[in-house]
């Protein structure tokens, strides 16, 4: 475990690093992950990373008996009161958990209730997470800790940096990390007095968006540095189609934004140590990784062969992963020829046809539906390929992990799919940098085309290995994007 106390010098700045996720204790994506392992980076790098969530059941959980830390009788509005928790992480580290039953004891997920309805109180429960992110922030009685940055991430906390705004007060300095533009808090007008904002909130160059009041643009709006997840996207979003109705705001606010590639916990996500595995294999023993797939095939009931390569899917089903795409071509797969076994949940409607074509195709693909940590891990050890035909991807981990796991991935050119991805042709193979395939249309055939060349580069063993390895030495740590976080907090701190 990396030594995460070097971030508590006095001379250390300090961050509360809100979000609406976090793994273990509470997952739905990358987001989850993000604010597990980039808090570790930033305290590792020097700086006092503390992060602030709410106490799901599963956090409560895992933080029983823990410190009450401050008490907030009359958060304002429609909030009720709450305790704050102080814990820490597996990782150790320091974690504040918004202690509130009346709004977060439940099932399902942050978002959604357990048939995928989104919570009629979200706008209630993400306010508060924002609201006790402001409060906390200007310094909350008890808690004797003060940051100097609030880094809020997505719509969830997006509110926080309007608080802070409108309360007047000294406060610190807001930084607004964009993970995903595609969800946007959008609730009716009439929730603002119950969010505690003032009527003069609700305008153009405030919380307003089409009439209705929108969390992703109050932390655009109000933030003072805005970044996103990947260089790529950070350009993508100020334009029309990636902006998603928030473009012309992201360019008048472009000085703000910069794009900072994702890392991961390399530990964890690591090919050499996965116990997940059934064979563990680095770079120098590919051979190794094999029977993986053999244990993969045998775990979701597919032929056990090695004739053909197996392709890989790890997602939430949702419309930006594309994966319609993947539905499309899918009765082409027999003729590629390849398996594919697809491991996801999400959208309902994806869902099942998902799970009909694994009923009509048995021979060739396999569909898991539902959240399965070691199952992922698996599939990216015992897959040939990952594919990914995203529509948008901001960053994305699992084209990641499935370089670390010498799995080339296919992916559409767009956000991080694009910084991280280098298609396999002939320069990029010659120069030792081709990791991959990429393609650009948004089309079934542009999908299939590129599955074809993968599935014939496969085939040429010497050149498939000389492919995984060089995506197995690339550094997808987080050292180098948590050193770019410390560098803009630092800026923030300098300027304030
Ligand atoms: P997003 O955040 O848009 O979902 P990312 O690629 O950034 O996409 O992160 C997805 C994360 O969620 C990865 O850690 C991936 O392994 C995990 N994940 C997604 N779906 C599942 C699933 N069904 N079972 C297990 N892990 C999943
Ligand atoms: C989002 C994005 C994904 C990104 C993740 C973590 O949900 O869809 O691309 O990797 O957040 O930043």
């Amino acid at each position: 475990m990396p030594d995460t106390r070097s971030g508590e010098r006095a001379d250390s700045p300090r961050v509360l690093f809100a979000v609406a996720e976090l793994a273990p204790w509470m997952k739905t994506g990358g987001l989850a992950e993000v604010a597990a392992t980039l808090p570790v980076a930033l305290r590792v790098a020097g700086v006092d990373a503390r992060i602030l969530v709410p106490a799901y059941p599963g956090v409560r959980e895992a933080l029983r008996g823990a410190r009450v830390a401050a008490e907030v009788t009359q958060p304002g509005g429609a909030y009720p009161p709450v305790l704050l928790l102080a814990g820490a992480t597996p990782a150790g580290v320091p974690v504040f958990a918004v202690d509130c039953p009346t709004l977060y004891a439940r099932g399902g997920d942050p978002y959604c209730d357990a048939a995928g309805r989104d919570w009629p109180d979200n706008h209630l429960r993400f306010g508060l997470l924002s609201k006790i992110a402001a409060l906390a922030a200007a310094g909350l009685p008890g808690l004797e800790w003060v940051p100097h940055i609030l880094h809020c991430n997505d719509w969830h906390t997006g509110l926080a940096p309007a608080y802070l705004h409108f309360a007047g007060t000294p406060h610190p300095r807001s930084v607004f990390t964009i993970h995903n533009i595609g969800y946007q808090g959008i609730f009716p007008r009439d929730t603002l007095e119950a969010l505690a904002l003032p009527p003069r909130a609700f305008a153009m160059d405030g919380v307003e968006y089409h009439g209705k009041l929108s969390f992703l643009k109050a932390g655009i709006q109000y933030a003072d540095a805005l970044t996103t997840v990947s260089p790529t996207h950070a350009r993508e979003i100020q334009g029309e189609q990636l902006g998603f109705g928030m473009g012309g705001l992201l360019r008048e606010r472009a000085a703000a934004l910069t794009g900072i590639l994702n890392g991961f916990d390399t530990e964890q996500w690591n090919p050499a140590t996965d116990m997940h595995l059934v064979q563990r294999y680095d770079s120098g023993t590919l051979e190794a990784k094999a029977a993986n797939k053999t244990a993969l095939q045998r775990r979701v009931g597919l032929p056990v062969t090695d004739d053909m390569p197996l392709l890989g899917v790890v997602s939430r089903l949702t419309h930006q992963k594309g994966l319609d795409l993947l539905l499309a071509v899918a009765r082409k797969i027999r003729e590629l020829p390849a398996q594919l076994v697809v491991l996801g949940s999400g959208d309902k409607a994806l869902e099942r046809q998902f799970t009909a074509l694994a009923r009509t195709r048995r021979d060739r693909c396999a569909v898991i539906i539902g959240f399965d940590e070691a199952l992922a891990h698996l599939i990216e050890a015992g897959a040939d390929i990952f594919v990914m035909p995203s529509r948008y991807e901001p960053c994305g981990l699992n084209q990641m992990y499935s370089l670390r796991y010498g799995t080339p991935p296919v992916v559409r050119a767009t956000g991080g799919l694009a910084d991280t991805v280098v298609d396999c042709d002939e320069t990029a193979l010659a120069s030792g940098t081709a990791n991959g395939f990429v393609f650009t249309e948004r089309t079934p055939q542009a999908l299939l085309a590129a599955l074809g060349r993968t599935v014939a580069t496969w085939r040429d063993r010497t050149r498939w290995r000389q492919l995984q390895r060089n995506g197995m030495r690339a550094d997808f740590s987080w050292r180098a994007s948590a050193q770019r976080y410390c560098e803009l907090y630092r800026t923030l701190v300098v300027a304030a």
